[in-house]
Formats: structure tokens, sequence, C-alpha cells
């Protein structure tokens, strides 16, 4: 017995000792690996994570910032969303993109501006650009790839000008040929990723009806050419046709990877994750599994080849795109090292996955969910169900999860609750309206999980906001004699523009506000843009003609006593099913939550088991908070930065607070007060032995903001 052991354990020693050695050697090359922030999110393993521990548990209460840097381009009077830019660092300089679109290369150590490039010579900019791509060739050739509406720009990164051997003149279009059935626009919100000599992208569509398929594309750094393209909507003969009706490849859309890539180098295999096909909330024209709609796609990233995939929706009719690229992992299960793949999802659930097969690491349970009774939809019975790690957030709401901020606030809300459809996660939209808890705005969003690759802990920040989701037969053509303008002009705008610029016209996600736009632009640049489209808004100058008026009196808020004389539209253009009141938040008659705190929150869970490290509220709203209790945390966009000191730094939180927490307990050991909120990901970095961590913040009102700033700290 004792011999036996004695001989296992002389071949496990030699064992472990080359293991130790190997894990050593990988641990050296990932530390060495996780020095600079080179890589939106800090690499290709989309980890954000820094090696760097000169700023730590015990100093980093003495951060101040080192320098602000604004960019010059914003004009005053444009509005946009949010400033979600992480930049990047290659040796002394920085590389961003202001809100407004220009790109910068700044001094890393003094935020003095080196040079700026400006792709779209003065034109208005604009929607969400979360950094750029920096690319190093073999002869020293230096690039940064930076997308502009709809094009890609090639930018020598010592010298700020444009390459003009890249694609025509130093620029491609991104379009996709979406066919006469739908529009070509796409853009990037999220910046590609590099393997070897190509440039791999997703891109960011419109999820609307006529939309462009969603095909992931490498483009060669040097001319720009098209390497490869992968078909989100597979074309007959590719895998995954049969999940369809046998025309939707020619006219369904989306199904699109907008939020970003990850990439295993060695493995050279790109990951790829999706959203839902269009239109989000209806799928009458879209029978069947829909794949690769909500899916993670391991692709080979030489040849854009299929590996395997695995989806997390199936025929979605939420809006539950897979909001960021996936981290990786490397997990110890049962005495073995499994290199795998961690997703967040906007649902709660994160699906850990075996990197090279797809194969789930926890065990995944497919449920019977309820059945659609929207007329024409057929919704699918089944969903996954990821049985560990627990989900980071509440899936329904009991009464108890009901706020009582006063008992009649309490039984309005329970009223309403109790009028919406809800039979737990997955329950299909609605013409009677469905609770979406969570809601399209997440559980995890785009800044998704920084992950420790010592301690194999993921810290994931997320959102607790419940949403209505409203199905309404919107007909154009409904219009009788005797209708104002403003009515048939709002009845125009809920058909063709609200799933993008939202039913109080605020704007959703990267389309901007239009509350107030005709004191912004003239009517004839607002319907120049209607008849053209711009970034990811289609053209619709196909169905606004006889509607001018009537969509200027809605957007002006007049016409309110005129009547229209616009004619109806033919019986053909009339649409089908739209969710009316698609992301918006389930909220009390005084615009407060109706759930019970936290409403987000910071999680880190240990992959290895699926356990919860801790979870902490994040943020807090001190006007709601009730006397004594725990902060409130609250709604936040953009993620974690993990670091080697033992730190998570994140801003994300609206209310202009960038925080450190500790990585081992949550307890937070810093905050500072920010000029604006810190709508993105931190990037840690440094330079002549001296260590930096930079946040963009967005200036002005709560999510309607007009300025952009990076501001950067240091140790004294
Ligand atoms: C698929 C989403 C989508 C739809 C549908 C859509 N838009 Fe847009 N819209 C956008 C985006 C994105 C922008 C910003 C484009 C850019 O980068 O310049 C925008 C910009 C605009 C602007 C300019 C705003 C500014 O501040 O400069 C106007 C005006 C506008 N849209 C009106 C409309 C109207 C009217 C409709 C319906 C007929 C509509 N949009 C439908 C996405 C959409």
């Amino acid at each position: 017995m004792h011999s036996k052991i004695g001989l296992r354990s002389v071949t496990t020693t030699v064992c472990i000792a080359c293991v130790n050695l190997m894990l050593l050697l990988s641990c050296q090359s990932r530390k060495s690996d996780h020095q600079t922030w080179q890589v939106y999110k800090g690499g290709p393993d989309a980890n954000n994570y820094s090696a760097l521990d000169q700023i730590n548990r015990s100093n980093v209460k003495d951060l101040e910032v080192a320098w602000t840097f604004y960019p010059d381009d914003e004009p005053t009077d444009f509005q946009f969303w949010k400033y979600e830019c992480n930049p990047i660092v290659v040796d002394t300089l920085m590389f961003i993109t202001s809100a407004w679109r220009q790109l910068y290369a700044i001094n890393a150590a003094t935020g003095e501006k080196i040079w700026s490039f400006d792709p779209l010579q003065g034109r208005r900019g604009g929607g969400v650009l979360r950094g750029v791509t920096y690319w190093k060739g073999d002869g020293g050739t230096e690039r940064i790839f930076v997308n502009a509406r709809s094009r890609l720009f090639s930018v020598d990164a010592r010298s700020g000008k444009l390459d003009t051997s890249f694609g025509e003149q130093g620029t491609i279009s991104l379009n996709i040929d979406g066919g006469p059935n739908r529009s070509s626009i796409a853009r990037l919100s999220t910046p590609g990723i590099i393997y070897q000599d190509l440039l791999i992208i997703g891109a960011a569509v419109s999820e609307s009806a006529g939309a462009p398929p969603g095909d992931v594309r490498a483009f060669h750094v040097r001319t720009g050419a098209l390497a490869w393209t992968f078909h989100t909507i597979p074309h007959p003969g590719e895998k995954g046709y049969d999940t369809w009706p046998k025309d939707a490849y020619q006219y369904a859309g989306a199904a699109n990877a907008w939020a970003g890539l990850s990439l295993d180098m060695e493995r050279g295999i790109v990951y790829v994750p999706t959203g839902s096909p269009g239109y989000d909330y209806y799928a009458a024209d879209r029978t069947g599994a829909n794949l690769f709609g909500n899916c993670i796609i391991a692709l080979d990233a030489a040849t854009g080849e299929y590996i395997w995939h695995y989806q997390t929706v199936h025929h979605d009719i939420w809006d539950y795109d897979l909001p960021t690229a996936p981290n990786l992992v490397t997990i110890k299960k049962d005495g073995q090292e499994i290199d795998a793949i961690a997703q967040p999802s906007k649902i709660g659930f994160i699906y850990v996955l075996d990197r090279e097969t797809g194969t789930p690491i926890f065990p995944i349970e497919e449920r019977p969910v309820p059945e659609s009774r929207v007329p024409g939809e057929e919704s699918w019975p089944t969903q996954p169900f990821p049985t560990l790690p627990k989900p980071f957030i509440r899936q329904a709401i009991t009464e108890g999860d009901l706020i009582k901020f006063s008992d009649e606030a309490f039984r309005e809300n329970k009223q309403r609750l109790d009028a919406l459809r809800f039979e737990g996660l997955f329950t299909p939209p609605d013409t009677a309206g469905t609770l979406f808890f969570p809601g399209s705005r997440g559980g995890a969003e785009w800044g998704g999980g920084g992950y420790d690759m010592e301690s194999g802990i993921l810290y994931i920040n997320v959102n607790e906001s419940p949403e209505i989701a409203t199905m309404d037969k919107v007909k154009v053509t409904d219009h009788k004699p005797g209708e104002t303008k403003y009515a048939v002009g709002q009845r125009f705008y809920n058909t063709y523009c609200l799933a993008c610029h939202g039913v109080d016209k605020s704007g959703i996600e990267a389309n901007p506000s239009l509350v107030d736009i005709t004191d912004r632009l003239s009517p004839a640049e607002i319907m120049d843009q209607v008849n053209n489209g711009a970034g990811i808004m289609p053209s619709f100058v196909s169905v606004v003609k006889g509607y001018e008026e009537e969509l200027m009196a809605f957007l002006a808020e007049s016409g309110k006593d005129e009547l229209s004389s616009a004619k109806s539209m033919p019986e053909d253009t009339s649409t089908t099913y739209l969710n009316v009141t698609a992301h918006g938040y389930f909220l009390d008659g005084l615009d407060r939550p109706i759930v019970t705190p936290p409403w987000g929150t910071l999680s880190a869970i240990d992959l290895h088991t699926g356990d919860y490290v801790w979870k902490v509220p994040l943020g807090n709203d001190t006007e709601l908070q009730q006397p004594g209790a725990p902060p409130t945390g609250i709604e936040n966009y953009g993620g974690p930065a993990v670091t080697a000191g033992g730190l998570v730094f994140i801003g994300a939180t609206l209310d202009k607070t960038f925080r450190a927490f500790d990585s081992a307990t949550g307890e937070v050991l810093w905050t500072t007060e920010l000029p604006g909120h810190a709508l993105a990901n931190p990037a840690v970095y440094q330079l002549d032995g001296k260590q930096y961590v930079s946040i963009a913040v967005s200036i002005g009102a709560d999510l309607r903001p007009t300025k952009c700033a990076v501001l950067t700290f240091a140790l004294p």
C-alpha cells in the first residue's frame, strides 16, 4: 500500500514538476502579455486583466489624477448617448476615439495630444465606438484601424496619416450587401481583433426588419481585401440552413456580433458572440431555431471555417443578444485543467464551455418554456438553463421583490405587475404586456467580465432592470380622416423609428435622442437623414413620401390641432407586430424602480466551482436609499479591470464615481468623483516604471452627454 503510494507519488511528482513548469511558463507568458493594454479589454482574451501590481490594496487610497484629456473636436450642440471608449496603449502612445469620432494619439504619461485624425473630415460622427485596433507588421509597420459611419480607416500609428495603400485611398466600406430586400449599412460599435495579418470583425447593424445579415468578416490588414466571410444566417448548403425558412438567407437580418470577439491566439480560434436575428421581438418570418443567432461560434481565425457553436437562446424574441465577447479562462475540475470560455449574458447566465469542443463544463438543462400567444409567432418550446454558476441576477419578480415606498405605491405596482404576462424566464412578449426580467439591458452588458487569471475568479457587473414588452399590430394604414398631423406622425414614428429612437424619442443604446431635434437640425437636415439614412439608420425614402409634414410635426411636438391631409398608405405596406414599449424601463408612477434593490451589482464568481466569492451593490442612489439600508446599486454600463494588485477598478455606474474594490472581499478601497459618468472599461498600463489607470468619461446630462474626456490616475 505504502510503496504503491510511493511509486505513484514519484510519477506524480515528476508530472507536477512538469505541469508546474508548464504552468509557470504559461503564467509567465500570460503575465508578460498583460503588462500593457494594446488591445481592447486588455487582450484578445477579453479578460480586462492587468498583471501590474504597483497600485495595490494598500496604496490605492493615494491615487490621484495624473492628467485629463479633452478631445478638441466636440461640437457643443451634439448629444451622444455614451462615450464608451476603452483606450489602448502602445509604448508611449495612447489611442482613443472621441465621441464625435476623431482618432487621437496622446502621450500616455502626460495626456498631451500628439496627433489627431478626422475620418469624416468635419462631417458629423456619433453613435458608439468602444475603441480601436492596433496592428504591427514585420517591417515595423504600425496601423490603427478606426471605424466611422460605414467605413473603416487604416491610419499610420506614428504619423496619424492615412495608409493610402489600404483599400480605396486608406479606407474600405463595411457595408454588407443584403440584396434587394435588405439595407446594407454596417459599422462597428466594438473594435475588431487581429489574428496574424487579418483584422476580424463582427458588425453593428439595424435589428429591425430589413436589416443586413450579420456576416462575420476578416480583412487583410495591408490591403483591406476581404479574406473570409462567415454567414451567421446560413446560405443553402451551409450548416444551420435548415433552422430557418428556406429563403430567409435572402431577407432575414442581424444575428450579428456587435459586442466584439475574443481570440485564442495559440489555437487560432476566434469566438464570436452573436445577437438575435431581426426583428427582435416578432419572428413569424423566421420560424425555426435560427442558427447562428444568439450563439457563441468558434471559427478558424485563419479561414473563417466553422468549428463549433453553442446557441444560448433558440429563436430569440426577447432581444437577448450575447452582449460581450466571452472571457478565455482555464478551469480546474476533477484534477484537470480545462481551457474554456466563460460567456456572460443579459439573462444572468454564464455559459462555461470547453474552448475546443464547446461542451458545457457544468451541466446545462434544456427546459420547456411558455408559448407565444401573438398570432403567427411560433416560439421555440425549450431553452437552455445552465445549472452553474447560479444566475447573477434575479430572473423573476415575486411579491417580495416589489419595493414598498408606500402601501399605495406597492398596491399600484402589484396591480400593474399582475396585469402582465409572466411565467418565468423566456415568457414571450405579449399584446397584454409581458414582464421582461432580466430586461434587455441586462444582466451583463458590453463591458463584460474581468477575469483574474491567477485566482480563476470572474468579476461581473450587471443591471437589475425590469422592462415591459407590449406587442401591438401597428398599421400605418389605419389612419382615418380627421386625425391630426401629430397623431399620424406619431404612428409613422412608432412604425419606423421607435425601435431605435425609443418610445419617448430619447434614443435606445447607440441610437441618438430625437428629443428637441428640431432645435438642433433644420427640417431639411432631418429629412436628409430620413431619406438617406446614416450609420446603422436605414433610409426611409420609400415610405416617408407623403408623411413628411406629419413626421416633422411629431418630432417638433407640434401639429396637435392641425388636421392631417396625408393619404393612407397602400395596404401591403402594413406591418406586423412591434414591441411598442421596447427597452422601456418598468418604473412606478413617480419614475422609481418597482423592484427592491440592488439595481446594480458586482459579483465575484469562482469559475472552478461556479460558486460566488462575494456579491455587492454597485453604485448608490442616495435619494432612494432607505435609512440604514446598504447602497442601492444602480444602472451601470462598462466593465471592470482586474489587476494583480488585488484590485477591481470599475466606473460604469450612473453616479459619476470611479471605484476600486478589493478583489478578495468586495470591500470598496477607493472612490473618486468624476466630472461625468464613466460608462466605459478602464485601461491599465505602465510607462517608465509607473502604473496608470485610465477611464473614459461622458460629461453632461445622464445618458445624453455633450462632452467627453479621458481621465488617467496614478500614485503621486
Ligand atoms: C435601425 C435604427 C434606426 C432607425 C429604425 C431609425 N434611426 Fe434615426 N438614427 C439612428 C442612428 C444610429 C443615428 C445616428 C447616425 C449617425 O451616426 O449619424 C440616427 C440619427 C437620426 C437623426 C439625426 C440625429 C442627430 O442628433 O443628428 C434623425 C433626425 C433621425 N435619426 C430620425 C429618424 C427617424 C425620423 C426615423 C424613422 C423614420 C429613424 N431615425 C429611424 C438609428 C435609427
